[in-house]
């Protein structure tokens, strides 16, 4: 380990690690080249991509011990990334994320940064929904997108609303934002929504045994729902007509579960979203057409 000196030493052996110990990258990195650099980056206080002219510059002692305390943690305790640095981008946005909360992800960023277009190139949406904030990311990126909306975002864990809130205080987002301990809509009786978002728990639990060790470190209760990963989003569906206004519509996440829904709900109308940065299971559905399908 002497021999690493410079930070190009320091990047090339991290990825060496990575790869030897098997590491699987799916919070955020592309490679074992990235993920090393999402830690030194952290370690030395530099921004991301790593400035070529500092590659070769030589590490103190304690910024040495600093990448290779991260990097450890990293391979042996298998921490994702965002987990070990405390952030997480999401839509061009920093978030805070912590193990309280599921590191953001979703496909849905791309549908924000395109304002949702076609559906609200007349009138942007007034009030906005978020079930299942996690971090608030889904809810705080549609809050910036749309600056005259209000926002409110729910989720059933206390623990991740307190994440929530630091993201929301941090964008100072207080006054057009609610944060809401709910089950689903329990909480909101009575209030409607032009757009109602949600990237719920939908892997099913023999799925969900199936995952590398890192996603073990999200809160399970963000990821698994049962009934073979329908349970939440068949709630979120049926529940959805209630609580959108005449013009409103849900986007509704549920990755790769979404055969199994398509199937199980065969005469629903769901549209399903072409995503062009990746991702699959991306749904929408406006409140007519979830009226009749109910009916
Ligand atoms: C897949 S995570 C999504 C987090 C965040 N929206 C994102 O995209 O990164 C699902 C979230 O739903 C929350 N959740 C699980 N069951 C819920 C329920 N019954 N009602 C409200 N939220 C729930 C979890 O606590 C978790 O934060």
């Amino acid at each position: 380990m002497d021999s690493l000196r410079t930070l190009r030493d320091f990047l090339r052996w991290g990825a060496s690690r990575f790869a030897a110990a098997g590491v699987f990258f799916g919070h955020g990195t592309t490679g074992a080249a990235d993920e090393a650099a999402v830690l030194i980056a952290h370690a030395l206080h530099l921004d991301l991509p790593l400035a070529p002219e500092f590659m070769d510059a030589a590490l103190t002692t304690s910024e040495r011990a600093a990448v290779l305390a991260l990097f450890e943690r990293r391979v042996t305790q298998r921490l994702p990334a965002p987990y070990l640095t405390g952030e997480a981008w999401f839509a061009g946005l920093r978030f805070a994320v912590d193990p309280r909360v599921l590191i953001p992800r979703s496909p849905i960023a791309e549908l924000i940064d395109r304002g949702f277009a076609p559906w609200f190139d007349d009138a942007p949406p007034a009030r906005i929904l978020d079930i299942g904030t996690g971090s608030g990311c889904i809810a705080i990126a549609c809050a910036l997108a749309f600056p005259d909306a209000q926002v409110d975002a729910v989720d059933i864990s206390a623990d991740a609303l307190a994440v929530a809130q630091t993201n929301v205080t941090r964008y100072g987002l207080q006054d057009r934002m609610r944060l809401l301990r709910s089950d689903l809509y329990a909480a909101l009786r009575g209030e409607r929504y032009d757009l109602i978002v949600s990237n719920p728990p939908y892997v099913p639990q023999a799925e969900y045994a199936q995952l590398p060790v890192e996603y073990r470190h999200e809160p399970a209760g963000a990821l698994l729902s049962p009934d073979e990963g329908l349970e939440h989003p068949l709630r979120i569906l049926r529940g959805a007509a209630a609580h959108l206004t005449e013009r409103g519509v849900l986007v509704l996440e549920v990755g790769a579960t979404w055969p199994a829904l398509a199937e199980r709900l065969p005469d629903w109308p769901l549209l399903w979203l072409e995503l062009e940065r990746g991702g699959e299971g991306v749904a929408l559905i406006g409140r007519d057409e979830l009226q009749q399908a109910l009916r």
